[in-house]
């Protein structure tokens, strides 16, 4: 990430009207590169995501011998490996992406070579022992420093474990099944919260079987990828800044075209409802077994009502925590968050955060160990935000402002580009002044 910031002025807004279509999906992206750089054959995608941590995997993926070409048409053209990557020369730059440094390391594991992981100062403060322990339990010769990046690895095969997640984790699941589809045996996966299920559709679109059940899911290895042709479908968790920006105004209505609707990532739809916006999903297709479709918002003149976010819920609304906490003192009731200790080893320490900046727009919040208590029924007036570089909070906050008194200031701004170049552009484009 780039280390000139910049600052960004939020106006109230009127309400939120008009149609968008999305980039691609953050989640998705990074899985079809990681596949299509690796499998046999010549795979193209279209709506991938144009954030920047898809762009680290996609510079990860090159170093490693795949062949990424830019079609005129906004495609992206990958010529995979073949199931053998060239050991890169230089460190494998990261990023600020947490998925890219995690989900490669359990592809390179059984690979043969030394690779080392790098990643920009957040990153680098993220833990890493959680992909470290399964892995080294494969038998992987893999190194952190002090639990963190950088890593490094020397490659070697592997053999098959069954693993139960401490905490969930999607990275960390994918981490191992990367490695269990190249590793004689079969490779378990316990998951006490299911998590979304990306890596499981796509391994499947790319022809790798695996078994799922409830709680688990088996890999057989070794398997072959094989090449494919893919819409990457818009991203809900970007959709979500505009989804809650449409909610805080009586006289909203937006309609989101082509947006993934994966019922392990559409959470955000029921909490809303239960919030007291009226969503629609107006129409719904299956693409690579991933649910694509278009969804409506209007709002219920009465407002915002209140909610508690726990549990399974917690760790499934992982990322649209941040803008759900912001937006919670235009309900009335308020807005609980508990179980979501995670939030505090994301890009930055998303509770702080959010609690900081909070304050500094006049709220009353009350900060726990694992979420927030953001009582309803209160006005914020415009102040100067500081997003930590955290794509999330720069864009909640901006989100916040919508509804706020006065102008709001965002410092770090440019920091929506890791996941959602776009975010301001489109944010103008539909928010009436
Ligand atoms: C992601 C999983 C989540 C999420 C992140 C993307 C993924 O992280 O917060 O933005 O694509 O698998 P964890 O796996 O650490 O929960």
């Amino acid at each position: 990430m780039s280390t000139t910031t910049h600052e960004r002025i939020i106006r109230p807004a009127r309400n939120i009207l008009g149609t968008l279509r999305l980039p691609g999906d953050k989640s998705i992206s990074h899985r079809y590169a990681m596949l299509g750089a690796f499998a046999e054959g010549t795979s193209r995608f279209s709506n991938f995501s144009t954030g920047a941590d898809c762009a680290s995997t996609l510079s990860c993926m090159q170093a490693l011998g795949a062949r990424v070409r830019n079609l005129e048409d906004g495609r992206i053209e990958i010529d995979g490996v073949g199931g053998r990557v060239t050991p890169a020369n230089l460190p494998l730059d990261c990023g600020n992406s947490g998925s890219t440094m995690r989900m490669i390391s359990g592809l390179l594991a059984p690979q043969q070579g030394s690779f080392t992981l790098i990643g920009d100062a957040s990153l680098t403060s993220r833990p890493m022992d959680r992909i470290r322990k399964p892995l080294a339990e494969m038998g992987a010769h893999l190194t952190l420093t002090d639990g963190h990046a950088p890593i490094t690895i020397e490659g070697a095969p592997l053999h098959p474990i069954d693993f139960t997640t401490p905490v969930p984790s999607a990275q960390v699941k994918t981490c191992i099944l990367l490695a269990g589809l190249q590793t004689t045996g079969a490779t378990t996966i316990h998951e006490a919260l299911r998590t979304r299920d990306h890596s499981e559709l796509a391994l499947r679109a790319f022809g790798a079987s695996l078994a799922r059940s409830i709680d688990s899911i088996n890999i057989t290895g070794p398997q072959t990828l094989h090449a494919i042709d893919a819409s990457v479908p818009g991203d809900i968790s970007s959709a979500a800044f505009f989804l809650c920006a449409a909610s805080l105004f009586p006289n909203s209505g937006l309609i989101l075209d082509g947006i993934g609707l994966n019922p392990t990532r559409a959470a955000l739809l029921d909490v809303l409802t239960t919030l007291g916006a009226r969503i629609a999903v107006l129409q719904i297709e299956e693409s690579h077994a991933e649910l694509v479709g278009t969804v409506q918002i209007t709002t219920d003149p009465e407002g915002l009502r209140s909610t508690e976010i726990s549990g399974a819920l917690a760790a499934q609304l992982i990322d649209e925590l941040p803008v759900l906490a912001a937006i919670g003192p235009y309900t009335s009731g308020g807005i609980r968050i508990r179980d979501a200790r995670e939030l505090r080893v994301k890009e930055s320490d998303r509770i702080a955060l959010v609690a900081r900046n909070l304050r500094a727009m006049g709220a009353e919040v009350e900060e726990f160990e694992d979420g927030l208590d953001v009582p309803g029924g209160q006005q914020l007036h415009g102040a100067v935000i500081d997003s930590g570089g955290d794509h999330r909070i720069a864009m909640a906050f901006s989100i916040a402002a919508l509804r706020a008194e006065g102008e709001t200031l965002i410092q770090g701004a440019e920091s929506a580009a890791i996941s959602f170049p776009e975010f301001f552009d489109l944010l103008d484009l539909v928010a009436e002044r």
